[in-house]
């Protein structure tokens, strides 16, 4: 009877032993729960470094001002400055200006000539006294100012021969200008003397300006000749 007692205590501690044993292997057989993911850092991110970036060069930006304009002396304007006694050298003068698209000035004497001033062949006439005595070649003029001079770059500087040289009026208006800068072409009318020295003598009269050798026209040319010469400088 004993035995049987004991058995039977052993075969319970057993059972529970085993009851025992099964509770832990289930808790520790329960799926794991699904693996969250990795958290986002909840710190603030490095913030980056503070230095001072490398300054970026200057964006070599276009001009945006217009640009400057030439000076005035550049406009390529052309001015025909003339004196002209009996309208001949008035006429081409103004077919020059109708060529180049130029402005004219006429030179004007204060104290104009007269026919009767103008007759080289009488003595005492005011041109005789004129030529004799140099003195009295200081012509007074209107003007001699040209609105805007320095616009014009190309002088046209007619004038009729008296005695081979350029009629004297026009000595005032080369004396009272400042050519530099300017190209000056001389031109002239008569009724057979060539230019001769009346260019030169102008130039070296004026001191400045860049003086071209110029053109003797008969004193009734045609505009058409003028215009043709004036196409032949270019
Ligand atoms: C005082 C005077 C002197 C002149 N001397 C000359 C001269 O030396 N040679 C010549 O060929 N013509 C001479 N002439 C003629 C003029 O040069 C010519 O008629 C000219 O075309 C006149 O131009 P104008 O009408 O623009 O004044 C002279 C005319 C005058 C009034």
């Amino acid at each position: 009877m004993k035995k049987i007692i004991a058995i039977l205590l052993c075969l319970t501690c057993i059972v529970s032993l085993v009851a025992c044993n099964s509770g832990t292997a289930n808790s520790s057989s329960t799926a794991a729960p699904a693996p969250t993911a990795t958290p986002e850092p909840t710190t603030e991110p490095t913030p980056a470094p503070t230095e001072a970036p490398t300054p970026t060069a200057e964006p070599t930006a276009e001009p945006t001002q217009e640009p400057t304009p030439e000076p005035a002396s550049e406009g390529g304007k052309t001015l025909v400055v003339y004196y002209s006694a009996s309208g001949n050298t008035g006429r081409v003068a103004q077919a020059i200006a109708n060529t180049t698209g130029g402005d004219t000035f006429e030179l004007i004497p204060v104290t104009p000539y007269t026919d009767e001033d103008l007759d080289w062949t009488a003595d005492g006439s005011r041109v005789n006294q004129e030529h004799d005595d140099e003195s009295l070649r200081d012509i007074a003029l209107e003007s001699t100012t040209v609105d805007n001079w320095a616009e014009y770059d190309t002088v046209y500087v007619g004038y009729p021969i008296w005695w081979g040289i350029a009629a004297w009026p026009v000595n005032s208006f080369i004396k009272s200008n400042d050519f530099t800068g300017k190209t000056v072409i001389p031109f002239c009318t008569s009724s057979s003397s060539g230019l001769g020295e009346s260019g030169q003598l102008l130039a070296d009269m004026a001191g400045t300006g860049d003086w071209q050798e110029g053109q003797r026209f008969q004193s009734s040319v045609s505009d058409e000749d003028v215009a043709a010469w004036v196409s032949s400088l270019g």
